[in-house]
């Protein structure tokens, strides 16, 4: 059981060399219509045995990052080592010690589970005895045992990803990447492939470096958060940290007129950990009149008995409150407070 005193104990940078360390990575990929900055000056350290999940939305540059730290993928500029090695000019040694599973599921579908794995570690020129272990071992991790010599095109959403999984696995991974492992499956599936990627961790001393747009899949899963957001690392840390961070509540004021006199008043109660200004001018956001819509969210030390003095100040000041929200804060209200954006809002639906 890992515990938040064991977590806290888990070398960032000093001790034991870091397993991803990635520094001012840049990608930009030439497409029709001009230049796409998929990742603009990307910094990241992954210590050894740890859980990190990078957390954003689509198009923030989170596949692009895993294909170039798993070789896939040249960047633009900028460097990243994985297990000491250098991604460019010495891929095929971090080759050799990484596991990756995809995005989008690629697997031969003509083959059995058996034949997918088998045919992953010839490749990896591993000898006959050593595949039957693995091939037995792994599929029992990912209860995979009783369907291996089905065909994988009648497997699940969640069976294929859990082989995929086991793929990964076959080369005993000292790091191993997913691309979004739980996109697309129910509850139950996530809920598996959550149990397996912390076995991994916890009895194997694999590190992972997860990408997801689900916040419930990061505040579960990870030691540590890295929030990417338009090719940026917005903010990193513990999810508990990161949270505590906002305040013990958040009281979020959402309206429309000058909200900058209220902020300064705020500021000054003793109570008041923080307080994040969020502009929305965008057409489709703004106040009917073309108003810009601000929110201010408040962080207090206890948010039902401050909210009466605050929004008594904002009744006296130039801000016209619309809507008042009180909750405890969440990882959603870091993402926002962060990006000055809601994650939801920019996921596909
Ligand atoms: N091969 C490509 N050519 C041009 N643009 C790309 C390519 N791959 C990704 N992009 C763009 O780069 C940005 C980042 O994409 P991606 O790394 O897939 O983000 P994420 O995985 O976080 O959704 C997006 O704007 C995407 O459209
Ligand atoms: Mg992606």
């Amino acid at each position: 059981m890992v515990n938040a005193t064991t977590q806290a104990a888990l070398p960032v940078t000093g001790g034991a060399a870091p397993a991803i360390e990635v520094r001012g990575l840049v990608k930009s990929y030439a497409s029709g219509d001009g230049v796409v900055h998929a990742v603009r000056g990307l910094d990241l350290t992954v210590a050894q045995g740890e859980i990190y999940a990078l957390l954003g939305p689509n198009g923030a540059g989170k596949t692009t990052t895993i294909s170039i730290l798993t070789t896939l993928l040249l960047p633009t500029g900028g460097t990243a080592t994985v297990a000491g090695y250098d991604v460019v000019t010495q891929a095929a040694d971090v080759r050799r010690r990484i596991g990756v599973t995809f995005q989008e599921v690629v697997l031969d579908q003509d083959l059995t589970g058996r034949q997918v794995l088998d045919f992953h570690a010839r490749l990896y020129g591993l000898a006959r005895v050593q595949r039957l272990a693995k091939i037995e071992e792994l599929a029992a991790l990912v209860e995979l045992t009783d369907v291996l010599d089905r065909k994988s095109s009648r497997y699940s959403g969640g069976m294929k990803r859990r082989l995929e999984l086991a793929r990964g696995l076959m080369t005993e991974p000292a790091i191993l990447f997913l691309d979004e492992p739980t996109q697309g499956l129910d509850p139950q599936n996530r809920a598996g492939i959550w149990r397996y990627v912390r076995h991994l961790r916890d009895v194997r001393g694999i590190t992972l470096l997860l990408t997801t747009h689900s916040m419930d899949e990061a505040a579960e899963l990870a030691d540590r958060v890295g929030i990417i957001d338009q090719g940026q690392l917005v903010v990193e840390g513990r999810v508990d940290a990161l949270v505590r961070e906002m305040g013990a509540d958040v009281i979020a004021l959402t309206g429309v007129g000058a909200p900058e006199a209220l902020i300064a008043q705020v500021h000054k109660l003793a109570y008041v950990q923080q307080v994040k200004h969020l502009v929305q001018t965008d057409a489709d956001t703004a106040d009917a009149s073309g108003e810009a819509t601000h929110m201010l969210q408040i962080g207090v030390d206890a948010g039902d008995t401050r909210l009466a003095e605050i929004v008594t100040m904002a009744a006296a000041s130039d801000f016209q409150i619309r809507a008042v929200h009180v909750a405890r804060p969440s990882l959603a209200d870091v993402f926002l407070a962060h990006t000055g954006h809601a994650l939801r809002d920019t996921l596909e639906s």
